[in-house]
């Protein structure tokens, strides 16, 4: 499973990249705001430090515009990923992008008619935004079941970036389910470490080495 670094930060993102741990990063309006960076520098910036796809999302409701802003990033660089709402004018969008030789990750899924839809204009990505179904008391991971099920049967080549994520869990409930990518802020990805017994027996094998006296440098 992929995992993509859900953050405009790059002080954040650099500091899973070198670690190995970032296959792309996701980005939408929401973050850009919060990293109060002019969009297409800080895209850039992100373009430039990471090897795999970057979502950059557009502004636009309508298709004329959406298309427009995403032709301009796309010209950011080589690995952009230009996001566009789950609507019919981000599918028309879509549609266009992808003929054209753009990756699109199309956000902002809650349905597996959406994804079915958003597979057939040729989607690169779907963001199905788990957490905000698990907010409502529905079952994002459920989503994410259903659309690596149409998406087998029918043998969509869409991938699957789970999106939303609130928790450790969800990263690897993700991976048994068959999520191709998971993109979760750095705090989650971090969090996958951490584990009570391992802190407990790390104490033990510290104090054991200090009362043994073990050196090694
Ligand atoms: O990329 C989509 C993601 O940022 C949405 O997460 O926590 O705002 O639901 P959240």
């Amino acid at each position: 499973m992929k995992f993509f670094v859900d953050t405009a930060e790059i002080d954040q993102i650099k500091e899973l990249n070198d670690l190995g741990m970032v296959d792309g990063v996701t980005t939408n309006p929401s973050l850009i705001a919060k990293s109060g960076r002019d969009i297409l520098e800080v895209t850039k910036e992100i373009c430039d430090m990471v090897d795999g796809p970057v979502s950059a999302e557009v502004v636009a409701l309508e298709a004329d515009d959406m298309l427009a802003e995403g032709r301009k990033l796309a010209k950011i660089a080589d690995n952009i990923a230009v996001k566009v709402p789950l609507t019919w004018a981000g599918l028309k969008t879509c549609k266009t992008l992808t003929d054209e030789g753009t990756m699109v990750n199309v956000t902002l899924c809650f349905s597996a008619n959406q994804a079915i839809l958003a597979a057939k204009a040729g989607a690169t990505f779907i963001s199905p935004f788990i957490g905000r179904l698990d907010d409502l008391n529905l079952d994002g991971l459920e989503l994410i079941e259903d659309i690596r099920t149409i998406y087998d049967n029918y043998g969509f080549e869409t991938n699957i970036l789970a999106a939303s994520i609130r928790s450790a869990n969800h990263m690897s409930d993700c991976a048994k389910i068959g999520a191709d990518v998971c993109t979760a802020p750095p705090n989650v990805i971090k969090a996958m470490a951490n584990h009570v017994l391992t802190d407990k027996g790390l104490d033990a094998f510290m104090a054991d080495a200090k009362k043994a006296g073990i050196k090694i440098v």
